[in-house]
């Protein structure tokens, strides 16, 4: 305190000093020969603190507290639950229309429905059902097999009808199968849009005419 010490010590000069003289105040403890300057801070930068400090508050009660600002983890859900009651309702409105005379006589015979197919198997599909749809690669002379089974047999495992070839690629090997050698295919519906699956399901009709004659 000033008035204890005696009138030859300098009064301790403190931060509003320093600014005011323009001057830099080192505190007065030193370690290792390391000083501290002694300055007040601006207003602005402590209000900024406080308001800070005070919005922290007032978040942490709206967001651990209140429902008005959701979580991440809130909204992600939200997200996901909205996206696959689209989803559904898509698949339950594409599923009206594309029935299995709708997906013979017209996605396979409109060529550009097929097309499009053929573009979504090549991308899709090519690596394990085999360019020729017949699930092997041909390497040199060899033919090598791949993981898929053969489109092209005329034998339709889960199903001749195109609403269930359909079915399956939209919803892969069903829970109970045991699959394909122990290989079994993915949901393609978490990929596809349902239109795209019936472009695929007609390119598939298209290639194998003799199993859809009508
Ligand atoms: C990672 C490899 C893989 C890819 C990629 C793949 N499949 Fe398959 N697919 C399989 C396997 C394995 C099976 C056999 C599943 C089973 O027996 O349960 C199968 C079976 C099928 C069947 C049933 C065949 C039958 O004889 O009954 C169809 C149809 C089919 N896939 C279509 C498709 C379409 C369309 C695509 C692309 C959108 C595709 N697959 C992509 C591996 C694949």
């Amino acid at each position: 305190m000033p008035e204890d010490k005696s009138s030859s010590e300098p009064e301790i000069r403190r931060g509003d000093y320093a600014r005011e003289k323009g001057e830099i105040i080192l505190r007065e403890h030193e370690y290792d020969g390391i000083q501290e300057f002694d300055q007040k801070l601006p207003n602005w930068w402590l209000f900024t603190f406080y308001a800070a400090v005070a919005w922290l508050v007032i978040y942490w009660v709206l967001y651990y507290n209140t429902p008005i600002i959701k979580t991440d983890q809130q909204k992600i859900t939200e997200e996901i639950t909205a996206l696959h009651e689209k989803k559904d309702a898509d698949l339950a409105a594409a599923m009206e229309s594309i029935t299995d005379e709708a997906l013979i006589n017209e996605w396979a015979t409109d060529a550009s429905k097929v097309a499009s197919g053929k573009t979504i198997y090549t991308t899709n599909c090519l690596p394990c059902h085999g360019a020729d749809l017949s699930a092997t690669m041909a390497v040199g002379d060899q033919s090598i097999p791949l993981p898929g089974m053969p489109l092209n047999d005329g034998e339709w495992k889960y199903g001749g009808k195109p609403r269930e070839i359909f079915k399956l690629i939209n919803e892969g090997t069903p829970p109970d199968s045991p699959g394909h050698n122990g290989a079994k295919m993915q949901a393609w519906g978490q990929m596809l849009t349902p239109i795209q699956i019936a472009e695929v399901t007609a390119y598939l009709i298209a290639e194998n005419p003799k199993d859809f004659a009508q």
